[in-house]
């Protein structure tokens, strides 16, 4: 299980080491099988890194450009991410994808230039409000895997986010979810029959302390992306513990 924090543009260094000490206990308790992973504004991604040295905690970028270095003004490349401390980096995301009209294509070179610097690109697809009621979704996020997805990835996480759910407080049916997260690893197992990988599959969309538990629950579902939740310990802390509880629950289904 993988339970994402993305801050989006939101904290400062008081924030992050209140909540750092504040989740600390949590973290204490989590087995190998649940990674939790925080992406700050990237200003603050060597402070998380270093503030999470001694805690099972790792630290992400929220966005990184396609190449390592050049004439990019405001843009930072994943090396650096990398040499800051990063482990993950958030790619495609749907806000991104939006306002700065990020193309799958360029998602796609992100991800190999996570790839090259060592960093887990958490690449994001979903399908908008529109999309969804035309009855279009499985296509929809079918396209965005092919595409944002390259074939010679070897490490990735895939974040289910439907549009319409981020920041909205809706969800889809569980049996939405299932599906579209078992087309994604239907759609990942095809491309990848030679090489003995599994990607994981994170949800990703209004998921709070109140429903964590019965969405990560959902078969296919390998943890989460958590934007306005993550932001509070308070309210990050059950939705880590309820991960614990889920990751527990498939070793004893995979063991049976
Ligand atoms: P939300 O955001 O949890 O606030 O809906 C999720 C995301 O955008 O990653």
């Amino acid at each position: 299980m993988h339970i994402i924090a993305n801050w989006k543009m939101h904290g400062d260094a008081a924030r992050l080491s209140a909540w750092i000490a504040a989740l600390s206990p949590t973290l204490k308790t989590l087995a190998a099988d649940v990674s939790a992973v925080l992406c700050p504004p990237a200003l603050w991604v060597a402070k998380a890194a270093e503030l999470a040295n001694n805690e099972s905690l790792a630290v992400g970028g929220q966005d990184c450009h396609g190449q390592p270095q050049g004439a990019f003004t405001g843009a930072i490349s994943a090396p650096m991410l990398a040499s800051a401390g990063a482990r993950y980096v958030i790619l495609g995301h749907s806000e991104r994808r939006t306002t700065y009209h990020e193309t799958c294509a360029e998602v796609a070179a992100k991800a190999l230039a996570a790839q090259a610097a060592r960093l887990i690109p958490i690449i994001c697809i979903g399908e908008t409000k529109a999309e969804r009621e035309a009855g279009k979704t499985l296509e929809v996020i079918s396209q965005q895997l092919q595409n944002s997805c390259p074939e010679a990835l070897n490490t990735a996480i895939i974040a289910y986010e439907p549009v319409w759910a981020i920041g909205t407080g809706l969800t889809p049916t569980e049996s939405d979810i299932e599906a579209a997260h078992s087309r994604i690893h239907n759609l990942l197992k095809m491309r990848q029959q030679t090489r003995d990988i599994r990607f994981p599959v994170v949800y990703g969309g209004s998921v709070n302390a109140g429903n964590a538990a019965s969405i990560l629950a959902i078969a296919g579902v390998d943890g989460a992306l958590v934007g306005g939740a993550s932001l509070d310990a308070t309210q990050f802390s059950p939705i880590l513990a309820a991960a614990a509880e889920a990751a527990k629950r498939n070793t004893v289904r995979n063991a049976g």
